[in-house]
């Protein structure tokens, strides 16, 4: 699932670092800043609880987890001489505040004290969510179409009825997909209008009887039992978590890339404007990048980096795919072609990785379920539709772009289940349909073999598809509703 709060998230596992530490735990560089215990009535001493400190006036939060033990520690490196605020998670619990913790030249030390959470539902992932109602998988599957923009607790929450809910989804519907609470953006092109036959509109109404039965419109809570995922044992309790404020809450980090300096770079899905955090200061710098399109919604979806190290950005309803350099600080563009440009050409990809290659940079275009390719020597564009003969009925829609080392393009059909591919040289197209029915492949990579490893984010799984044999492996992903 994509971030949809102003913050990046760096992870990194401390198994190796973790026992070094804890033997030279009195010297202050090399042990524990702060260390504490964390226990409730319930449990005694408590496992996988996350502790995140962050330090006043920083935009920097560390977070570590408490071992079977119930103690977490904080490395002296990790947390510099100041005055700090805490604040825990785990489901099902509230921490009493201890207040502000004050590091300095020796170690710290809080224990914290849970208690039974007072309002568990604020607490619940959407996966939880989907665990606890009372629903078919069908139902719960038609979810994953809302959690992209916000939490199902917003929806949950609701007291609205099957007639007001389907007027809540037609405003859903509305909306550019880079809209979220923060920052609301209207599509263009109305997509209900064009699309609403007989079937979605029974589907529609399917829908809101079925919200305004898992919501509270009939009752004061909800008719069936929260349920919780277990928290984090043994080897997932050895990591350190750091994370970043951005400089706005409407600040949508998408992708995310490491330069070689270690500077990470980030696609803005909302705004139209890329950044570069430095990890090391928290600093964040901006770059504002060109409008094609006045009055359409802004932001930036997928982000690569070409053989060169230029970042590529698909620039969704700008329609158009922009290069940056991060030596020049310039931007350049290049538009959809002319028929292939109306109100609802949505842009998401732009595919640079092997264009060393032959020269040409390869794009989808989801308003068509078309693939655009560039060749950049002229900025001549051509157009693939490998689903330009389909039946009446069929829906596809063309999520990613992934080219291989010979510059092939391979593409994922989110509304289905099919891996296509487009032959760099011969332009011919290949359709192959993963095992999974209703799979929703979604992003992909290359490996060094040139297979093919994607998300599937309706079948729970992570697929890959070995080119050379023709076969697909499946892997599901160990928590339910996890939506890869
Ligand atoms: C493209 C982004 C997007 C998607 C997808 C989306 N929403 Fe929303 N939703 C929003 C935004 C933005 C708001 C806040 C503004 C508003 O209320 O219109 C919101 C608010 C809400 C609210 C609270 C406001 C109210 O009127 O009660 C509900 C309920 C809701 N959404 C239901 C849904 C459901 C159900 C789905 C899935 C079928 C869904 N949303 C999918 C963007 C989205």
């Amino acid at each position: 699932m994509k971030l949809k709060w102003a913050m990046l998230t760096l992870v990194f596992a401390w198994t190796a670092s973790h026992a070094a530490i804890g033997a030279d735990a009195a010297g202050m560089k090399s042990g524990f800043a702060l260390s504490g215990i964390v226990s409730s009535a319930e449990e005694g001493p408590m496992e996988g609880v996350l502790v995140s400190a962050k330090r006043a006036n920083s935009n920097i939060t560390i977070t570590v987890a408490s071992d079977e033990k119930g103690r977490y520690q904080f490395p002296a490196s990790r947390l510099e001489p100041g005055s700090y605020s805490l604040r825990i998670r785990a489901v099902g619990f509230d921490a009493d505040d201890p207040g502000a913790i004050s590091i300095g030249e020796k170690s710290a030390t809080a224990d914290l004290k849970l208690h039974k959470a007072k309002d568990l539902a604020a607490q619940l992932t959407n996966a939880e969510w989907m665990l606890s109602m009372n629903a078919t998988e069908a139902e719960k599957g038609s979810l994953l179409n809302c959690v992209q923009c916000h939490t199902l607790e917003r929806i949950l929450r609701s007291k609205h009825t099957p007639e007001e809910f389907a007027k809540v989804l037609d405003r859903m519907g509305s909306y550019a997909n880079q809209s979220f609470p923060f920052h609301v953006q209207k599509r263009k092109a109305d997509r209900l209008l064009e699309e609403r036959g007989e079937y979605r509109e029974k589907a529609r109404q399917k829908q809101a009887e079925f919200l305004a039965h898992v919501n509270l419109s009939a009752n004061q809570t909800w008719p069936y039992l929260l349920q919780t995922l277990r928290r984090p044992m043994g080897r997932s309790t050895h990591m350190i978590v750091t994370e970043y404020d951005l400089p706005r809450k409407t600040v949508e980090p998408h992708d995310v890339i490491l330069d070689a300096q270690g500077n990470a770079w980030y696609s803005n899905f909302g705004e139209q404007a890329v950044g570069m955090l430095d990890p090391k200061s928290g600093k964040v710098t901006e770059f504002n990048v060109p409008i094609l399109k006045p009055g359409f919604p802004t932001g930036e979806l997928g982000m690569q980096a070409d053989p060169a190290g230029n970042f590529w950005f698909g620039m969704m309803f700008q329609a158009g795919v922009a290069k940056f350099d991060p030596k020049t600080h310039e931007f350049q563009t290049w538009s959809a072609p002319g028929e292939f440009n109306r109100d609802m050409t949505q842009i998401n990809m732009a595919a640079p990785q092997s264009s060393n290659v032959d020269g040409k940079v390869w794009t989808q275009n989801n308003g068509f379920a078309v693939i655009h390719r560039i060749d950049l020597a002229s900025g001549k564009i051509e157009t693939f539709q490998p689903f330009k003969d389909t039946k009446e009925g069929e829906n596809h829609n063309i999520y990613d772009v992934i080219p291989d080392s010979h510059n092939n393009a391979y593409f994922t059909d989110f509304a289905n289940e099919h891996i296509g591919r487009i032959d760099a040289k011969t332009g011919e197209i290949k359709l192959w349909v993963i095992p999974t029915k209703g799979a929703a492949p979604r992003r992909g990579q290359i490996d060094g073999q040139d297979r093919v490893w994607f998300g599937e984010y309706k079948g729970n799984k992570i697929g890959m598809f070995d080119p050379k044999r023709e076969k697909f492996t499946e892997w599901t992903a160990p928590t339910a509703y996890s939506a890869p």
